[in-house]
């Protein structure tokens, strides 16, 4: 239970805010690579409350300045793409990819008004499908060396989803480890050969028990947590019959990403991204450890729960998200068909726009999601204390060697819980086409 001055502090993000100037040091996903791929690539970009206009000019390179013309205000995502920048339909002032305003063609012959004018823009980064922005002051940082970012581009698949609710209660669902023998209990399990490419559904680890009979037959998981370079570690035991203890181990990326185990074969890396205060996108990257990825099939189980442009998904708060109380008596536990990404979408839109948590109770099993809040208020009075060498993966740090996060399942028939995990993390590096090692 916190204040209502405290949630406002750790939830909004606008400019100006001190959570949002936490978010700003960092580089934040702000399309799909895909959305620049069709003819003409120009699109609208909501990010942490500023609205602005991505686009590849005639040079290849990106551009990502402000959405409304700083002459009076007409919508850039109309632009004439002309150069290396866009020119505004409205009267014709053209800016460069670095929102320099270049030229003005109706103002009178020899005038250098141009040279004043500069439409805010931010630097722009591509990296595996996904096209980055850093919209914070001075030089962005580094990019960790991640897996997701170290994989070839074959070995990794971006998509989005867009959540019409705040970005820290998305966030919270990822590192809420109890959450997955409840939303995500599937009364019946499927056969995981035929699972590819979805979530909870591969064998745990090296056994032949589904993932999804481990996590309904065994629902109170010893968690704990750990300080790390770039954010937490989180594991979860569950003590199993037999003697057997499955590990899993994820992990929350200050500030807004997770990075979680999805098969054996692949893990997901997945940023909770800020649109405006009441809605965000998350942000995913699946990678894989050992054959490419299927993209295409990837991108069709996903398009065919998602409408474009807005990857906004088809089963949302208008239609009930699909919930079907017959199905909730006999197949899941929620009633709202087999895609854990509804399971989630409703368990965090349900809260509100912004949940008020002058109102939660916290258990011993969201011990993550206090961590968090301690670590990002940490954040922001470091930042407001002008010592942002204080934030993670900033200052000293060479965040250039931060690797991993180790991400994974395991089970172990010993209390070396730690050890199991990093072997079994270590054997699909060794046996990873790419170049894994850490
Ligand atoms: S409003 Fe854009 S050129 Fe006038
Ligand atoms: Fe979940």
């Amino acid at each position: 239970m916190i204040s209502h001055e405290l949630n406002d502090l750790i939830t909004r993000i606008g400019p100006g805010t001190p959570a949002g100037a936490v978010l700003r040091r960092y580089w934040q996903p702000a399309a799909l690579s895909d959305e620049l791929a069709g003819e003409r690539p120009v699109v609208p970009v909501t990010l942490l409350g500023e609205k602005l206009v991505l686009f590849r000019d005639d040079e290849g390179q990106l551009g990502l300045i402000q959405r409304h013309c700083p002459h009076r205000g007409a919508d850039l995502c109309y632009g004439r793409l002309e150069d290396n920048g866009l020119r505004c339909p409205f009267h014709g002032w053209h800016f460069n990819r670095d929102g320099q305003c270049v030229e003005q063609p109706g103002e009178p012959e020899g005038s250098r008004m141009h040279e004043q004018i500069k439409a805010r823009a931010y630097p722009v980064a591509e990296r595996n499908g996904i096209v980055w922005a850093y919209m914070g002051p001075g030089e962005p940082p580094a990019f960790p060396n991640f897996d997701c970012f170290r994989a070839p581009e074959s070995h990794v698949f971006a998509f989005k989803g867009l959540w019409e609710c705040n970005w820290l209660q998305a966030l919270e669902v990822g590192i809420d480890p109890a959450h997955a023998s409840f939303l995500h209990r599937f009364l019946q399990d499927e056969n995981p050969d035929e699972q590819y490419g979805k979530q909870f559904r591969d064998r745990a680890a090296d056994t032949n028990i589904p993932i999804t009979q481990v996590l309904r037959d065994y629902p109170r998981p010893e968690i704990s947590v750990e300080d790390t370079a770039y954010g937490l570690k989180l594991t979860a035991l569950r003590h199993m019959d037999g003697g057997l203890t499955h590990v899993r181990v994820t992990n929350q990326i200050f500030p807004v990403a997770i990075s979680i185990p999805m098969s054996r074969e692949m893990i997901i890396t997945q940023w909770h991204v800020p649109i405006d205060d009441e809605n965000c996108y998350w942000y995913a990257m699946f990678t894989s450890f050992d054959k490419p990825v299927d993209k295409d099939l990837m991108r069709a189980q996903r398009l065919q729960e998602h409408t474009l442009p807005d990857y906004a998904p088809r089963k949302n708060r208008a239609n009930n998200y699909g919930y079907d109380p017959k199905e909730q008596g006999t197949q899941t536990y929620t009633g709202m068909g087999m895609d854990i990404n509804v399971h989630d979408q409703w368990a965090v839109e349900s809260l509100g726009r912004i949940q008020d948590r002058t109102d939660e109770h916290l258990g011993k099993t969201d011990i993550g999601i206090i961590r968090y809040r301690r670590m990002l208020r940490a954040a922001i009075k470091a930042l407001q204390d002008g010592d942002e060498a204080a934030l993670p993966m900033l200052g000293a740090t060479n965040v250039a060697a931060i690797q991993g996060p180790l991400s994974n399942d395991a089970v172990t028939d010993t209390t070396d819980w730690q050890s199991a995990s990093q072997s079994a993390d270590a054997r699909r590096r060794a046996a990873c086409p790419w170049d894994a090692t850490v």
